[in-house]
């Protein structure tokens, strides 16, 4: 028999403490009202071409104010990554309460540039991988695109992603030219005896 936490639940099992690669310690906590500011500015920092290629416009400070208080707390664990009051990361795990794909959980993840290559990414993800377990998922999905994030597909391929679909000139850059988008996913053991 297998028992699965809800969504809700897992969010109190934070804050918890991280070490980056140079030995700084980071908080993880879920998302609040307040952090908003916090979040705005953090993105700020985001090249142009990055910010392209994120879900939304986050140069409109509203939007997350209409981030945090529309936060569906039964289908998404948004976490931020604080050091000294500042948030440097942010990353969530969006999954559906219904359906079809009621096994599968999104993850995204966004990293502060000054605060990258120190592991903080990595860290996150295996946080929501393991906070996707804890709530009975069977897969995660990440969709990168091939031609930006290739050291992230070489990364989370070692974290046992696989490719599992690269749809061709489906997404276009800044300039209007056409990249690939690669599906990659990791299949959750449900049961002990599947690790
Ligand atoms: C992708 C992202 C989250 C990675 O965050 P990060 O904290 O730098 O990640 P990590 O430090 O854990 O690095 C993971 C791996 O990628 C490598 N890496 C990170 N940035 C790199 C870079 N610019 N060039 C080459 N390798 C890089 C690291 O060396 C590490 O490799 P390893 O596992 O062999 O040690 C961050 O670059 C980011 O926020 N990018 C913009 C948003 C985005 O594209 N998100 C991904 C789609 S959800």
């Amino acid at each position: 028999m297998s028992y699965h936490r809800s969504v809700r639940d897992v969010t109190m099992d934070y804050p918890k403490e991280i070490i980056l690669k140079d030995g700084t310690g980071v908080t993880l906590r879920p998302l609040k009202p307040g952090d908003e500011n916090a979040l705005f500015e953090m993105f700020k920092l985001f090249s142009e071409d990055e910010l392209w290629f994120l879900n939304h416009d986050v140069s409109d400070p509203r939007l997350f104010e209409d981030w945090v208080k529309g936060l569906d707390l039964n289908r998404v664990v948004s976490i931020v990554a604080l050091l000294e009051g500042r948030i440097i990361a942010n990353a969530a795990l969006m999954v559906k309460d219904y359906g079809a794909k009621s096994h599968i959980g999104k993850v995204r993840i966004a990293v502060d540039p000054s605060f990258r290559e120190k592991r903080l990414g990595t860290w996150m993800l295996l946080d929501l991988v393991n906070v996707a377990m804890a709530i009975g998922l069977k897969t995660v999905v990440m969709r990168l695109v091939q031609e930006k994030d290739a050291y992230v597909i070489s990364a989370v391929r070692k974290l046992d992603f696989i490719e599992e679909a690269v749809l061709e000139d489906y997404v276009l850059d800044r300039e209007g030219n056409p990249c690939n988008l690669v599906i990659m996913t990791k299949h959750l053991p449900t049961e002990w005896d599947q690790f």
